[in-house]
């Protein structure tokens, strides 16, 4: 749906306010149902005015992922490809700055009054839906990294960061939600632009019909293989390694400037926040070592029962079904 005034938009929100309510504990706050995802209220404002505003820059490059696959990660790998040429350099912004920071999601930068993505890199990212992307970005044709992570991991990263990110009493219900209600909203498909499954099937279908346009991930493949999918990922959105980058080391040292260890370890990770902002005024903060926890593959083993991760497992393997995509 295109909107023609801000108004419209302030108006459809009203709408949608009014009509589905997400059920509370789902995820950060109440969700609203839009084109068929579940999204927190700020979130949604955002989309519907990208939606209307956003204007991809020329080789626009973005990053779309499902929360809590390791976005803060991929965020800092592209941006270090895409400036590779700096990347030793003790003024890399990656070292003094939060990924997060250096690539904005678009639809948080549309909340506020006057939108700042106007970057040196072309890179934004998103958790927006494939059908509620942007008509500009799909029109345009720029490159799309996709990224996704086993459900049964996001889960459990998603818990853990909803219970350190909420500080603040209002949110004491959903903070302290317990793993197995999140595990039944999820099941059910209501969680943080959910249903997961939906959200992935979105992205898979069109990167199957355009796989020169959509470069679709997972988390557990990019931890195996880094330097595969790091070279792999430069070469898609056009910014291949020369060889002689190569002999330098170059990928090895986008890896370990970016690796778990090092992005954590960072004092801008471990004492530095970000802040929401809303119209210029700053609603929530978040703390940086937030976004980094254990960084492993399979930690749903510490938390999920066997029975819980089959019943999920079950559950994936019908949604997708026929799709080709497993997992
Ligand atoms: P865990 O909670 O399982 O540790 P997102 O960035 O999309 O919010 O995803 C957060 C998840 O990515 C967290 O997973 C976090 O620890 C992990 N992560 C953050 N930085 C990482 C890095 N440099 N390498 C690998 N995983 C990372």
């Amino acid at each position: 749906e295109e909107y023609r005034s801000d108004s419209e938009i302030d108006n459809k929100l009203k709408e949608i306010m009014s009509s589905v309510l997400g059920k509370k504990g789902a995820a950060v706050t109440d969700l609203y149902q839009y084109e068929g995802f579940w999204c927190p209220l700020a979130r949604l404002e955002g989309t519907l005015r990208a939606q209307k505003h956003f204007k991809p820059q020329p080789n626009q490059v973005i990053l779309s992922s499902f929360p809590k696959s390791g976005t803060t990660w991929l965020k800092a790998l592209i941006f270090a490809i895409m400036t590779q040429s700096h990347v030793s350099e003790p003024t890399n912004p990656l070292l003094t700055r939060l990924s997060h920071e250096c690539v904005p999601f678009i639809e948080f930068d549309f909340r506020s009054s006057s939108p700042k993505l106007n970057l040196d890199v072309p890179l934004v990212a998103t958790h927006i839906s494939y059908t509620s992307l942007p008509k500009s970005i799909i029109n345009s044709g720029c490159k799309i990294v996709y990224l996704c992570r086993d459900p049964k991991d996001v889960l459990v990263s998603t818990w853990h960061f909803i219970r350190k990110v909420l500080v603040n009493e209002e949110f004491s219900a959903v903070r302290d939600i317990p793993l197995e209600d999140a595990f039944e909203f999820f099941c059910q498909g209501l969680s943080f632009c959910g249903p997961y499954w939906d959200h992935l099937l979105g992205y898979w279908r069109a990167s199957s019909e355009s796989p020169e346009r959509i470069l679709f991930l997972k988390y557990e493949d990019l931890k195996n293989e880094t330097g595969y999918w790091v070279k792999k990922i430069a070469q898609f959105i056009g910014y291949p390694f020369s060889l002689e980058e190569e002999d330098k080391g170059v990928v090895q040292k986008i890896i370990d400037l970016c690796s778990f260890e090092n992005m954590s370890s960072l004092e801008v990770s471990k004492n530095g926040m970000i802040w929401l902002e809303k119209n210029g005024v700053n609603t929530m903060e978040i703390k940086n070592n937030t976004f980094f926890r254990k960084g492993k593959v399979g930690d749903w083993k510490n938390h999920l029962t066997h029975e819980m991760a089959m019943q999920l497992d079950q559950i994936l393997e019908q949604k997708l079904s026929g799709s080709g995509l497993t997992f």
